[in-house]
């Protein structure tokens, strides 16, 4: 049994370096468990850590990938889906063979049936070990939007406006984004055994200072973390920056040694 649950804040520096004591962390615990089932974020912020995993020419053949969402309506090939940018980005350039790989699709006739088959495989597989997160301005994570069930299971979702406008960048302007997506719920993501989340830039300062220093509450769905037992939160000093407890965050992570962490 592990002791110490924690969330534990990690600050550093730059984009990069936030990305590589993440990328330590997924190594650490793939070193425990090379069949470890890896749950992944799409969006901008995890990029760098993914690109760590290829360029660091290890195998990572070995695990299981699920991704966490995906737009409903766009098809599997797609390039603006989540599966095509995680297939072209991460899964391709590692090689995994396709029978440990299991993504949403967008392009779904029953989004309800593909749902609960997909809780039934994350299920069969002995459930996700290592859940990779982003979080959205609204505080969002996977697709959850505020207001989202904090106990909801994978399922559609429909998105908020402001997903709708962070979105528009990978589409044409925000009325071309999907209104609905398929997103593993709150309770689905509460679930997995270790949770690495990353945050960076300006941004994403008063989401993260709600998430991490505020209550715990559907209205920001990240802050529901607060309750799990292994969160490891990735900052930069922007995405920090409005944290009150900024210094003392800093010297933990520094003097957990110590203590045995
Ligand atoms: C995407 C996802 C979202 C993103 C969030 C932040 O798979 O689950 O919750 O993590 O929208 O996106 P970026 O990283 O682009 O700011």
């Amino acid at each position: 049994m592990e002791v110490g649950a924690l969330m534990e804040i990690v600050i550093q520096p730059s984009y990069e370096e936030m990305c590589e004591e993440a990328f330590r962390s997924l190594l650490q615990e793939v070193k425990k468990k090379p069949t470890l089932v890896l749950g992944l974020a799409t969006g901008k912020t995890p990029a760098g850590l993914y690109r760590r995993m290829v360029e660091s020419h290890r195998s990572f053949r070995r695990m299981r990938f699920f991704n966490l969402d995906e737009f409903f309506g766009l098809g599997p090939e797609d390039p603006r889906s989540f599966r095509a940018t995680l297939k072209r980005e991460l899964l391709g350039p590692l090689n995994v063979p396709a029978r440990n790989v299991y993504l949403l699709r967008g392009d779904v006739k029953d989004p309800n049936r593909a749902a609960e088959a997909y809780e039934r495989v994350i299920h069969a597989v002995g459930g996700i070990d290592v859940q990779v997160l982003g979080i959205g301005r609204n505080g969002h994570i996977g697709f959850n939007e505020p207001g989202s069930s904090l106990g909801s299971r994978t399922r559609t979702k429909t998105l908020d406006t402001k997903t709708l406008v962070d979105y528009a960048g990978i589409f044409a302007s925000p009325d071309e984004v999907p209104r609905f997506s398929i997103t593993m719920g709150i309770g689905t993501i509460l679930e997995a055994r270790r949770i690495l989340l990353l945050a960076a830039g300006r941004a994403k300062a008063d989401v993260i200072h709600r998430m991490v220093e505020g209550a715990v509450t559907a209205e920001i769905p990240g802050s529901v973390l607060q309750l799990h037992s292994r969160v490891s939160v990735f900052l930069d000093e922007e995405a920090a920056s409005k944290l009150a407890r900024r210094e003392y965050w800093k010297w933990i992570y520094a003097n957990k040694w110590r203590v045995g962490q």
